[in-house]
């Protein structure tokens, strides 16, 4: 996927702060260091588009990154690391309700990416989300990420295991990727665009 345009437009404290031209955002929800910023480089082939850190919890608001490819125009919105216990509580409530809210009333919103490492056990706090969501009835496909880390013949028992942790309903596709490999990459701007 050629892509055109890729640039950061805002983190956003609140809705006010959110884009207005309607296009539709994909979220990318995940727990703190699971590589969701290393996902939008990868999916936009920038190095350095969103940034990365190895320390957690660098993201605390909802930052803004809008796409042209050949085929659409879109954002991806990355979220603030769910998870990250190194905050205050209450830091961690603000955080929780901005996403809830925008979570609940983004109108264009078109689905959420809830990135898991493919290494581990989902967690409970990747489990609440999943759950969360699904009693929500808001659009996901979840992101199994940091493939190259485990052996090819390791996979599919980890996306089984995922599946069942998680207790995905049967409908919900789970992609296997890999910010170091480009694995996934073309699989995941087609569930994208299919959703659009
Ligand atoms: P926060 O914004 O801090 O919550 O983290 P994040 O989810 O954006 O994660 P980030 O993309 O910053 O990645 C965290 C670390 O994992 C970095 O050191 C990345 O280089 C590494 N990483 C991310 N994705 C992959 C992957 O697919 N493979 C490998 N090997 N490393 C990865
Ligand atoms: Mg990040």
């Amino acid at each position: 996927m050629k892509i055109k345009t890729a640039q950061f437009i805002i983190s956003a404290a609140g809705p006010e702060q959110y884009p207005v031209d309607g296009l539709p955002e994909f979220a990318l929800a995940a727990r703190s260091n699971v590589g969701k910023s290393s996902l939008i480089n990868k999916m936009t082939l920038r190095k350095n588009l969103a940034h990365t850190s190895s320390r957690p919890g660098k993201t605390q608001l909802l930052n803004y990154y809008k796409i042209t490819n050949e085929r659409a125009e879109l954002y991806f919105v990355d979220f603030p690391g769910y998870g990250y216990a190194k905050v205050s509580h209450k830091q961690r409530e603000e955080w929780g309700k901005h996403a809830e809210f925008y979570l609940l009333n983004r109108e264009p919103l078109t689905k959420v990416l809830l990135v898991v490492d493919v290494r581990h056990r989902p967690t409970a706090d990747d489990c609440a989300m999943y759950e969360w969501l699904y009693y929500h009835n808001i659009p996901r496909c979840i992101v199994a990420t940091k493939a190259d880390k485990i052996s090819k013949s390791k996979w599919q028992h980890h996306l089984k295991q995922m599946r069942s942790t998680l207790n995905c309903d049967s409908h919900d596709r789970i992609i296997l990727f890999s910010s170091e490999l480009g694995l996934g990459r073309d699989q995941l701007w087609e569930e994208l665009h299919g959703s659009i």
